[in-house]
């Protein structure tokens, strides 16, 4: 009798990854699909990240997600990107091609904007958008934010001149103005993103109380266990749609899986698992 064939084999290699959702959501993926294939978490340190990369796929794995710290350093790893991966700066996803050599791709920012758009039904068009931090999680969402074509997206950042820059580089794209935090005056925004990393550190960025109005929807791109700092200061502060960036999680894992496997999963039962764990 012969054996059946060993599956295809996927990971998410960051440091630290233990904690990763993303095995879970991918098999939950594969089960709902139908298809073969095992996921597993690789822990690699910034200098072991092009080695295990290389190990990884010389060995014959499939593909990879990318996650914390080392989003941009796999733009250098990668023989060819796509577009909205040059465009944010950062690959999260990495597929080995037939000939062998290894695309990378960004589905960070489609997750968010499938998160928002499709599972929490905001309409951002003509909206006025604020969006908190100017790092790599910032970059890697305005390009799709912007194609929503905002009134304006107001990117304010701790240290002002990153937010400037940030700004005048996505400017082509659309209604983008840079500014510090303590910039910001009283006027209320419809939906307020955090891409900090404050949250990572329990900490939140300094707002004004008149950016979130009676309607304004809050989200965090970080995800915890428990509400975010974030998440909690906008509950607290009588926002009543306040959200962490599960969805957005889930949702840039199918786009993932999509790129991987030509298949795209259903995402509404994973996250409802996810979101009631
Ligand atoms: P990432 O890739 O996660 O975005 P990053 O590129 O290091 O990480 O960027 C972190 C972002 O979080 C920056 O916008 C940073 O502000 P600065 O540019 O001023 O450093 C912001 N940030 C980190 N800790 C913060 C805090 N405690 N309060 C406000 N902003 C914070």
């Amino acid at each position: 009798m012969r054996s059946a064939p060993a599956p295809d084999r996927y990971a998410v290699i960051g440091h630290p990854v233990a904690h990763s959702l993303s095995p879970q959501i991918h098999a939950a993926f594969a089960r709902e699909t139908g298809q073969v294939l095992s996921y597993d978490t690789i822990d690699a340190t910034t200098e072991q990240l092009a080695p295990s990369v290389q190990r990884f796929f010389v060995a014959g794995g499939c593909g990879l997600n990318v996650t914390v710290p080392h989003k941009q350093a796999a733009l250098a790893l990668s023989d060819t990107l796509s577009e909205r991966a040059t465009t944010a700066g950062a690959v999260n996803t990495l597929r080995r091609e037939p000939d062998g050599r290894i695309h990378g791709d960004n589905t960070d920012g489609v997750g968010l904007v499938r998160d928002l758009t499709t599972n929490l039904n905001c309409a951002l068009e003509g909206q006025r958008l604020l969006l908190l931090g100017a790092g790599g999680a910032a970059r890697g969402v305005l390009a799709p934010l912007l194609a929503l074509r905002p009134r304006v997206l107001v990117i304010a950042n701790r240290t002002a001149a990153r937010a400037q820059a940030l700004a005048a580089r996505f400017a082509p794209l659309g209604a983008v103005v840079g500014m510090g935090l303590e910039e910001l005056d009283e006027s209320p925004f419809d939906l307020i993103l955090n891409a900090t990393a404050a949250s990572l550190a329990g900490e939140l960025p300094p707002l004004p109380s008149g950016a979130l109005g009676a309607a304004s929807v809050c989200y965090d791109l970080a995800y915890g266990r428990d509400p975010t700092p974030f998440v909690r200061w906008a509950r607290s502060s009588g926002c009543q749609r306040a959200y962490s960036g599960l969805g957005m999680l889930v949702e840039q894992a199918a786009e993932s899986f999509f790129l991987w496997r030509g298949v795209r999963p259903r995402t509404a039962a994973v996250l409802a698992v996810l979101a009631g764990a």
